[in-house]
Parts: C-alpha cells; sequence; structure tokens
C-alpha cells in the first residue's frame, strides 16, 4: 500500500474506531480525504460516536476482536491502535482480556503492519509511568509500576506493548510510532467511567454534589480531544526513524477545586462540592513533559480548558436531553445513561454478569450510580 500513500489518499485502519478517541480520530482522516477501516469489539465503545459516519463511502465500521487476527486482503497504508478499555473501572472490569487486548492486540495488528507494509502509531498511556517520582514526566523517565496490583493489566499490558512495537522496529525494520497519552477529555467520552472532567460535569448537570477526594489542592491536566487527535496525526507523519515514544497531554495544570468551579459556572449548577478522604493510591501531580513534541511535532495543546470545557458540557447535556427526550435531565436520565452501556454492551464480554443484573433491574440502583460516582477520579 506504500504507492497510494505517496498520491495522499490513504487506506487506513484505526481500531477501537467506536471509542472516544478513535471516533475522533476516524472524522479526522476522512475529512483529510483517506478510507477508514473501523475495528471494535464495542465493549465500551458506541455505534452512536460514529453514527454519523456510517453513510459515508470512505468509512467502514467492522466488528472485531483484536485478541484475534485480522484479515484484510487490500491493506492498509497506516494502522492507529487505539484498541483499549482506558479508564480504570472498565479495564479492571476483566483483567485477563485486558492484557490480551494490549498484548495479543498489538502482535496481531504488528503482524497486520508488516504484511500490509504499513507504518502503525500504538496509543500508549502516560500509565507507562506508574506512581512517578519525578514531575513533570520526560519520556526517558522508566516509571514507578506495581506488576502484581488491579492496575497492572493495563499499565503492564501497555508497556508489553510498547515493547513488542519497538521489537518489530528492531527486527523487522517495521515503521512505528509510539505515543503515550495524558488525560484527555472532550465530546464522546463516557460518563460515567469514574473520570474527573466527566464526573464533574454530569454532576453538574443534575444538581449532585461535586466529589472532591482530599483538600481539592491535587492537581491534573487536561488536553482537550481535538488538540491530541492533531497529535497523532503529526506522529503518523513523522519520518520513519522517528519512533517516539512521545509525550502527548497538556501541561496545564488545575486544581481539582478549580475545575470544579469551571465546570459549575459554566453550567450555572446549584451543585455544592462534597469531601471525602484522597485515596491511597491517587497521585497528587500528574503532568506530562511535552518537550520533545515541540521539538519533533511542532505540537503544543491550543485549547484553553473553558472552551474545552464548554463543548464538552454541551456534548453532556445533549446527551442527557437526548436519553429524556426533553431538555431537561434528572439523576434518572443518567441512570438510564449509564445502565444502557452496562447492560448491553460489558455484558457481552463477560459471562454471567448479565443473569446478575438481570436478576434485579436494567437499571442500575442508586447506590450503584453513587459508588460509581465515589470511584476515585483517575487517568487513562
Ligand atoms: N482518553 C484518554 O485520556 C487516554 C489516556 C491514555 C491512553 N489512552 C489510550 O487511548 C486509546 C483509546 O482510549 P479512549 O479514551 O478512546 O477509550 P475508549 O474506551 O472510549 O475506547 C476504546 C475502544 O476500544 C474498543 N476495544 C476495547 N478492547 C477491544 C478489543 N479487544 N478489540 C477491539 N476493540 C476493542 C472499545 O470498545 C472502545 O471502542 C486506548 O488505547 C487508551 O489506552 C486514552
Amino acid at each position: 500500500m506504500q504507492d497510494s500513500a505517496k498520491v495522499g489518499e490513504k487506506r487506513i485502519l484505526v481500531t477501537g474506531a467506536a471509542g472516544f478517541l478513535g471516533s475522533h480520530l476516524c472524522e479526522r482522516l476522512i475529512n483529510e480525504g483517506h478510507k477508514v477501516v473501523g475495528i471494535d469489539n464495542f465493549f465500551t465503545g458506541k455505534k452512536r460516536n460514529v453514527a454519523h459516519l456510517l453513510s459515508h463511502p470512505c468509512f467502514e465500521l467492522r466488528e472485531h476482536d483484536i485478541v484475534k487476527p485480522f484479515t484484510d486482503e487490500t491493506g492498509f497504508d497506516e494502522i492507529y491502535n487505539l484498541a483499549c478499555p482506558a479508564s480504570p473501572i472498565h479495564y479492571q472490569y476483566d483483567p485477563v482480556q485486558t492484557t490480551k487486548t494490549c498484548v495479543h492486540g498489538a502482535i496481531n495488528m504488528l503482524d497486520l503492519a508488516r504484511t500490509s507494509g504499513a507504518r502503525i502509531l500504538q496509543a500508549s498511556t502516560s500509565e507507562v509511568y506508574g506512581d512517578p517520582e519525578i514531575h513533570p514526566q520526560p519520556e526517558h523517565y522508566r516509571g514507578n509500576v506495581s506488576s502484581i496490583g488491579p492496575r497492572a493489566c493495563y499499565d503492564e499490558g501497555k508497556r508489553c506493548a510498547e515493547s513488542l512495537f519497538f521489537d518489530y522496529h528492531r527486527e523487522y525494520g517495521l515503521p512505528i510510532k509510539v505515543v503515550r497519552i495524558f488525560n484527555t477529555y472532550g465530546p464522546r467520552m463516557d460518563p460515567l467511567d469514574g473520570r474527573v472532567v466527566s464526573n464533574f460535569i454530569v454532576k453538574a448537570l443534575v444538581g449532585d454534589d461535586i466529589t472532591i477526594y482530599g483538600d481539592g489542592s491535587q492537581t491534573r491536566s487536561f488536553c482537550f480531544v481535538d488538540d491530541l487527535i492533531d497529535g497523532f496525526i503529526r506522529m503518523m507523519a513523522t519520518g520513519d526513524d522517528q519512533t517516539g515514544p512521545v509525550n502527548l497531554g497538556n501541561p496545564e495544570e488545575f486544581t481539582m477545586l478549580e475545575l470544579a468551579d469551571l465546570v459549575t459556572k459554566a453550567i450555572g449548577s446549584r451543585s455544592k462540592t462534597a469531601f471525602l478522604p484522597l485515596p491511597k493510591d491517587d497521585p497528587t501531580r500528574r503532568r506530562p513533559d511535552i518537550t520533545l513534541a515541540k521539538a519533533m511535532l511542532g505540537w503544543s495543546p491550543m485549547m484553553p480548558l473553558r472552551l474545552g470545557l464548554a463543548e464538552t458540557i454541551a456534548y453532556f447535556a445533549s446527551l442527557l436531553a437526548d436519553e429524556r427526550g426533553t431538555t431537561s435531565a434528572s439523576d434518572a436520565d443518567v441512570a438510564r445513561l449509564s445502565g444502557r452501556r452496562v447492560d448491553t454492551e460489558v455484558q457481552r464480554h463477560k459471562p454471567g454478569f448479565a443473569a446478575s443484573k438481570s436478576a434485579s433491574s436494567s437499571e442500575p440502583s442508586r447506590a450503584t450510580l453513587v459508588s460509581r460516582y465515589a470511584k476515585p477520579q483517575m487517568t487513562g
């Protein structure tokens, strides 16, 4: 497929296409005139994220689990490997499947890249740094990761995937690109996956208390999705000698109190802040060093948090209103949003889950929602 790459239009494979980042990437690639094949097993992805692309002649969506080999007779010019649940509640739900997705999935996509003559980009994560001892984290920092804890399926899975990418590069000369993504937010995030931005916005929209862990002085940095996708595209366009890994994220830090204040003011919400003890494993700071991305890609995030939040709030508000068919939202809408995804999509990948859920109700109880809300806000 190298020849078509030279003339502009490319045939590109995106794994995890129905997810938060994957759907934005497909949209961007199609808008640039490429033909995109998206694959997804719909574990956390939703067809609604790509509904607007389904009738586009340059887009094709196929249901496939990357743990199994993927065959395609035409081949691809580029592969973006994004498939993997990204939030702790999702990747810890079936940790063995998470490890398989990271490791077997990487091998399958790397083999496909070899047979296609494609370049391949891996969506890695800041979690490869684990609980970092240095701030901000540069790419040469080797991390502080537990191989036996509940997060290891994701952290170590992603680290192993990076190793595989570099082994295929050294052993077979495969052109690889590895980006390490820090906290990203924007429209099409899952409303109830325990991430701080979606968590604060949904609570503020329904008027519930916003839960802050500790005194709210811990900081996080947030990259708007369009900025991140721009980083992907720039990275893929670099020469074959540029493998990364390269950090992509927004180095500007905000305290949790500042974020809660920005969200409630933007919404005009009556929500108050409630404080709970800081969980033991909650890092007090997480911030990327993007010196390399600036030098190598000429990239840095452009979207101010206030504007990115406004777009994200508008998305969640319309999602809640759609659920109810009105323009106002309530806790029941949030329950439906959460319940629908868990019952129709997650259960397919966890035998036994459906039975235990249906024994009670098709919607999660208020207590379930509250406990989900009370999950520590974590990065992806
Ligand atoms: N969003 C972030 O802040 C963030 C941060 C760091 C890294 N990442 C990485 O970026 C990628 C995308 O993250 P996201 O936020 O869009 O998450 P997401 O959960 O919204 O999307 C992941 C997609 O992959 C699909 N998927 C999962 N396992 C699969 C499998 N075995 N086969 C096929 N499809 C599968 C899911 O159904 C979903 O559509 C992930 O690899 C994640 O690790 C994201």
